[in-house]
């Protein structure tokens, strides 16, 4: 989503905000601006390009300003143009906004707004002029407007009149501060400023504040001055760099087993894992006679697999529900449930709101979040953090397979808080965990020659079918949404068993089947399916175990690693990322930054 970066302070800020910018590409974006302060006003620049574009325009600028603001817009309000990029000008505020301004109208209304731009921002612009032109004071003028805006947001504001200052306010959408020797920043992530300080204010919903080159002042909604502390960042240069890598998704599925071993480690105790010291004792756990799990995206497809894992071994009810259609569906929560929120960002604004709605009902709330800073980690009764560090690709990789694994690993603790394992049987889960999985993973990427050359044989196909059975089908459900948002191939996921009900009737010669046998028990039946597609001509590329036998239907074949059953689907989907990848590298595809597409969705 939108990216922010403000710094005021010494020596050159346009190159510090348009550096941020970069750092904040990953979020994904479709224009980019910035505002600086120059001969006593505020200038914009802005394109409906890349930052390459907005960099050309830095460099004809011949002063070099000491406080700017930056942005990397993802398009809500209006098209992406150079009108509606940001920053917006209205009268004398220039501003930078992140998240919807949801009265957007009835604001305009009540100030006589005229934009010239079709976005909610600029009305948020103009309200602060409105109320500046009134009260005269920048900080008090932000507060005021912002007490009036409904939705989320994070804003960054300049006024012509202040040189050196920069205001900001967030409600529901990050933003920090950042402290350095040379001066202060404003950014929506620690990636924007890192290069330059570790050192950062988290500002709190509701909290307006200013900075200038030595100074940071924070007000809260009753504009009453306050003081947040700092923290120092736990990221290194180097998470959130390729390391010699070609792009960010490579990287990432890399770091897979690394970063499975680094979060469930710390929870071992005497070879078991525990949530204990995540605040879920077994006491709880065993009390747990129904689950249900919200999420997005790839993160929904944890939730999946974490159904299919959890009712088989616990034998309780697991609903998975998509973030949105919790929030719209009246759902049945009700006080003394246990809702899980699965998020790599923490930020997601549809399962943010979701959690909210299942707090509001008395339901106790975990959250399985990547971000410890991020608000849905601050919001939950619990949260259980996935330590997969900095995802910048935009595709979720090593998130989503972390999260399988501890989605596993609490339901294997849930079964022994119950009495369904005994000690043998969850130490031996944990350690299918930490050490056969993380070997699989380490293996198929050691094999990667083997799926690069299955994509050379399939990236000119316009429609992919994956097809599986069991948990592989919640591995297909994921696959196919990891080739659609890098690769732009339309695919789509089918228990295999459902083919013959429709889909079947879209095979034709040369379709491309990709056929995950993970799961032993329905092996034959898997066979049967790709005998009957391959009949109409399907062009198949199995997935599979090693003893599953070779027959002539299959075209291409992969086989998985010798693994645990309980894991072996999780240790597919890095077979099929690596196929996403190679299939949109063919494609000539921007693998990291597909088109459309935002890191973290911070607009419902
Ligand atoms: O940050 P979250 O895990 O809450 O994000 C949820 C989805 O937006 C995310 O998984 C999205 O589907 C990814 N781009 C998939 O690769």
């Amino acid at each position: 989503m939108c990216g922010i970066i403000g710094y005021t302070g010494r020596g050159d800020a346009l190159s510090r905000v348009t550096a941020g910018l970069c750092a904040l590409e990953y979020r994904g974006y479709d224009s980019a601006g910035a505002a600086f302060f120059c001969g006593g006003d505020v200038n914009v620049i802005k394109t409906a390009g890349r930052i390459a574009e907005l960099i050309k325009l830095t460099k004809e600028i011949d002063s070099s300003p000491n406080c700017a603001i930056g942005h990397t817009r993802w398009a809500t309000h209006g098209a992406p143009t150079k009108t509606n990029a940001h920053p917006h000008k209205y009268g004398r505020v220039t501003l930078v906004h992140n998240g919807i301004i949801e009265n957007h109208a009835e604001l305009k209304a009540a100030v006589g707004a005229h934009p010239i731009s079709e976005t909610d921002s600029e009305i948020a612009a103009a309200c602060i002029d409105a109320i500046f032109s009134e009260c005269g004071d920048p900080l008090l003028s932000v507060r005021r407007a912002c007490d009036g805006f409904s939705g989320s947001f994070a804003i960054g504001v300049m006024f012509d009149c202040f040189p050196g200052m920069i205001y900001a306010a967030k409600n529901k959408s990050p933003l920090i501060v950042g402290i350095s020797k040379s001066g202060n920043y404003i950014a929506s992530d620690v990636a924007a400023i890192i290069s330059e300080t570790d050192t950062y204010i988290e500002l709190c919903d509701g909290d307006v504040c200013m900075i200038s080159p030595d100074r940071c002042v924070i007000i809260d909604k009753r504009s009453e001055e306050v003081k947040r502390s700092a923290a120092v960042a736990n990221v290194v240069a180097d998470d959130i760099g390729l390391c010699g890598y070609d792009h960010f998704m490579k990287k990432e599925i890399a770091q897979e087993p690394e970063a499975i071993r680094k979060t469930l480690l710390r929870r071992m105790s005497d070879g078991a894992v525990s949530f204990c010291g995540d605040g879920l004792s077994d006491e709880y756990l065993s009390g747990i006679e129904k689950l249900t799990v919200v999420a997005c995206g790839t993160a929904y497809h944890a939730g999946l697999w974490a159904k299919h894992y959890i009712e088989k071994t616990c034998r309780i009810p697991v609903d998975v529900v998509i973030a949105s259609e919790y929030i719209y569906g009246d759902p049945l929560t009700r006080s003394g449930d246990t809702v899980i929120f699965i998020s790599q960002s923490g930020e997601t604004a549809d399962t943010l709101s979701a959690l909210e709605l299942a707090s509001s009902r008395g339901a106790m709330t975990i959250a399985v979040v990547n971000v410890k800073t991020s608000s849905i980690a601050r919001r939950a009764d619990v949260a259980v953090f996935t330590e997969a560090g900095p995802e910048i690709a935009v595709a979720s990789t090593k998130a989503y397979t972390v999260q399988c694994a501890v989605m596993t690993a609490l339901g294997a603790r849930i079964a022994y808080a119950k009495g369904i394992l005994d000690t043998h049987g969850l130490r031996s889960v944990s350690r299918a965990l930490t050490g056969d999985l993380c070997d699989a993973i380490n293996d198929v990427i050691a094999r990667e020659a083997g799926i690069s050359a299955a994509a050379k044989r399939y990236h000119k196909s316009d429609d992919v079918y994956f097809i599986g059975r069991g948990a592989d089908v919640c591995a297909c459900l994921e696959a196919s949404l990891k080739l659609k948002e890098i690769s732009y191939v339309h695919s789509e996921a089918y228990a295999a068993g459902e083919l013959k009900h429709g889909t079947i009737s879209l095979i034709t010669d040369g379709t491309p089947v990709i056929a995950l046998v993970g799961d032993e028990k329905t092996s034959d039946k898997m066979m049967n399916a790709i005998r009957e597609v391959a009949a109409r001509g399907a062009d198949v590329f199995a997935v599979c175990r090693r003893d599953f036998p070779r027959d002539e239907a299959i075209k291409t074949r992969f086989e998985l690693p010798a693994c645990s059953d309980d894991v072996l689907a999780i240790a597919a989907q890095t077979v099929f990322q690596l196929f996403a990848y190679h299939t949109a590298k063919l494609r000539g595809c921007d693998v990291d930054k597909p088109r459309n597409l935002a890191k973290s969705v911070t607009v419902e």
